[in-house]
C-alpha cells in the first residue's frame, strides 16, 4: 500500500516505545516509577467529573457550534478577567479538540506550502509536526539556558527569511519548563508585527508556574494572584484585537482533562470567520461533553482543587531538581513551569558516550525507572538530555531518586 510522503517525516515518539516496554515489565510483576508521561497523574477534580455525568445525563450529547459553546467561551472570558486581569471578547474565544486541535486549525489558516516557522530546539514535537502536515517548514533554532531555553526576538530576527512567515512559542515550555520573561514576549510580539508575520504562544501549561513565593502565598489565593513578571499570558501585554497574536491553551494540564479533548484560542477578530468554515469541515465541532466538563473546571470549587494541585507539582519539582543536582545531573536553571525537568546526563556518563537513550533504556529496563530521552525533542544536544516529567507523587519520586542514583553508578562502574 502507498501511504503519502508526509507521514514519513513525522516521526514516532521514542517514549512510546519506552511505554510499551514498561506495559511489558509490568506486566511481569516489575514495578515501574512512570516520569516519561506528559499528563497529570491526578484525575480530573470531581466537579468536572460530575458536570460530566450531568451532561450525559441531560442528553447533551449533541454536535454545538463548531466555535464552542457560548457559555463557555463567555466562562474562557471570565477566567482572563478574574484570573489574569485581562479583558478578552468572548467572540475571539474558539473552543478546540484541545490545543492539538487549535494548532492544526492555525496551521491550516496561516501557512502556505514552503511558508518557514520558526520553533526553539528543544521544543514539543506535534508543534512542529503539526505545520509540517500542513506543507510547511519549521525551523528549529537551537537555544540553552542562556535564553532560558526560549527563542528571542534577537535569535528569531537574525534567522527571519523572505519565507518566514511566523514564530511559535511555548510559555511555560515542553520539555524545558522554561517561563518567557514579560520583556521577551513582547519583543517577540512587535517582531512578528513589524516582519508583519504573526506570533503563536503556546500556553497550554498556564497556571502550572511556581514562582519563588509561592510556598509563602497564603493557601486560598488564586494562581493570578501570583502574576508577576514572568507569569501569566502574551493577552495582558497585547491588548489590541487585531494584533497578528494567536494564543492556544487547553483543558488538558493546569486543569488535569487531558482524556475530554477541549482546548481553546484567543485569535485576532479577523481570524474567528475563517477558522470556524475551518472547524466545521474538520471535526464540525469540540466534544460537547467535554465542553460541559470544561465549564465545570473553570468553577470557584475546581479551580481550588487545581490550585492545591499546583502546589503540590511546585514541592514534586523542588525535591526532583535538588536530587537530580545531587546526583551530577546539570539543571543549569530551575524549571518555573509546567511538569518537566529537563536534565543534561552527569559529565561521567556524557564523557563515557553514554546517550540519553541508552541511559532510558537501561534506566526502565535495569532499575524500573521510565523517563523520556531528549531526542524526542529535537536534535540540538538532544543525546546529552533526559526529560523526568514529575507526574509521580514526593514518595515515588524519592524511590525514583534511588533507582536513577543506582543507574548512574551502574553506568559508571561499567566504563
Ligand atoms: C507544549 C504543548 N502544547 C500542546 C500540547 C497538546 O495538548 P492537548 O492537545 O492535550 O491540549 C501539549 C501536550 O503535551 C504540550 O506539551
Amino acid at each position: 500500500m502507498r501511504f503519502a510522503g508526509r507521514t514519513n517525516a513525522i516521526r514516532a515518539f521514542q517514549v512510546m516505545e519506552l511505554m510499551e516496554q514498561a506495559r511489558r515489565l509490568e506486566a511481569r510483576g516489575m514495578d515501574v516509577v512512570h516520569m516519561e508521561v506528559g499528563e497529570p497523574d491526578f484525575i480530573s477534580a470531581d466537579p468536572i467529573l460530575d458536570a460530566g455525568r450531568a451532561a450525559i445525563a441531560a442528553g447533551h450529547t449533541g454536535y454545538t457550534s463548531a466555535l464552542g459553546l457560548p457559555a463557555l467561551r463567555q466562562a474562557v472570558a471570565d477566567y482572563y478577567r478574574d484570573y489574569h486581569a485581562v479583558t478578552v471578547d468572548p467572540q475571539r474565544v474558539v473552543i478546540t479538540a484541545g490545543a492539538s486541535g487549535a494548532l492544526m486549525l492555525l496551521s491550516a489558516l496561516l501557512l502556505e506550502a514552503g511558508d518557514e516557522l520558526l520553533l526553539a530546539d528543544p521544543g514539543y514535537p506535534c508543534n512542529r509536526y503539526i505545520p509540517l502536515f500542513a506543507g510547511a517548514v519549521p525551523r528549529l533554532l537551537p537555544v540553552g539556558p542562556d535564553t532560558a531555553y526560549q527563542l528571542d526576538a534577537g535569535l528569531a530576527a537574525a534567522n527571519w527569511s523572505a519565507r518566514t512567515r511566523g514564530m511559535l512559542v511555548a510559555t511555560p515550555a515542553n520539555p524545558t519548563g522554561s517561563v518567557l520573561a514579560r520583556s521577551e514576549l513582547a519583543a517577540l510580539a512587535e517582531l512578528a508585527a513589524a516582519k508583519q508575520g504573526w506570533l503563536l504562544v503556546d500556553e497550554i501549561y498556564q497556571g502550572l508556574v511556581y514562582p519563588a513565593a509561592l510556598e509563602a502565598l497564603p493557601a486560598d489565593a488564586k494562581h493570578g494572584a501570583v502574576a508577576a513578571d514572568r507569569v501569566g499570558t502574551v493577552l495582558q501585554w497585547v491588548t489590541d484585537p487585531d494584533a497578528p497574536v494567536f494564543v492556544l491553551n487547553s483543558f488538558s494540564k493546569y486543569f488535569g482533562m487531558t482524556g475530554w479533548r477541549i482546548g481553546w484560542m484567543v485569535v485576532p477578530e479577523s481570524a474567528v470567520t475563517p477558522l470556524e468554515r475551518l472547524a466545521q469541515n474538520f471535526y464540525i465541532a469540540p466534544s460537547s461533553i467535554g465542553q460541559h466538563g470544561a465549564l465545570a473546571a473553570l468553577g470557584e470549587p475546581a479551580m481550588a482543587v487545581h490550585e492545591q494541585r499546583r502546589r503540590a507539582f511546585c514541592d514534586r519539582r523542588n525535591r526532583l531538581v535538588a536530587g537530580l543536582r545531587k546526583l551530577g545531573f546539570g539543571i543549569p536553571l530551575v524549571p518555573e513551569g509546567a511538569f518537566y525537568v529537563y536534565a543534561e546526563l552527569p559529565d561521567a556518563l556524557s564523557h563515557g558516550g553514554i546517550d540519553s537513550a541508552a541511559f532510558c533504556h537501561r534506566l526502565l529496563e535495569g532499575h524500573g525507572v521510565a523517563a523520556t530521552p531528549g531526542t524526542d525533542f529535537g536534535e540540538h544536544r538532544a543525546d546529552a538530555h533526559v526529560r523526568f516529567a514529575y507526574t509521580a507523587d514526593v514518595s515515588r519520586i524519592e524511590l525514583a531518586l534511588e533507582r536513577i542514583e543506582a543507574a548512574v553508578a551502574a553506568f559508571t562502574d561499567a566504563l
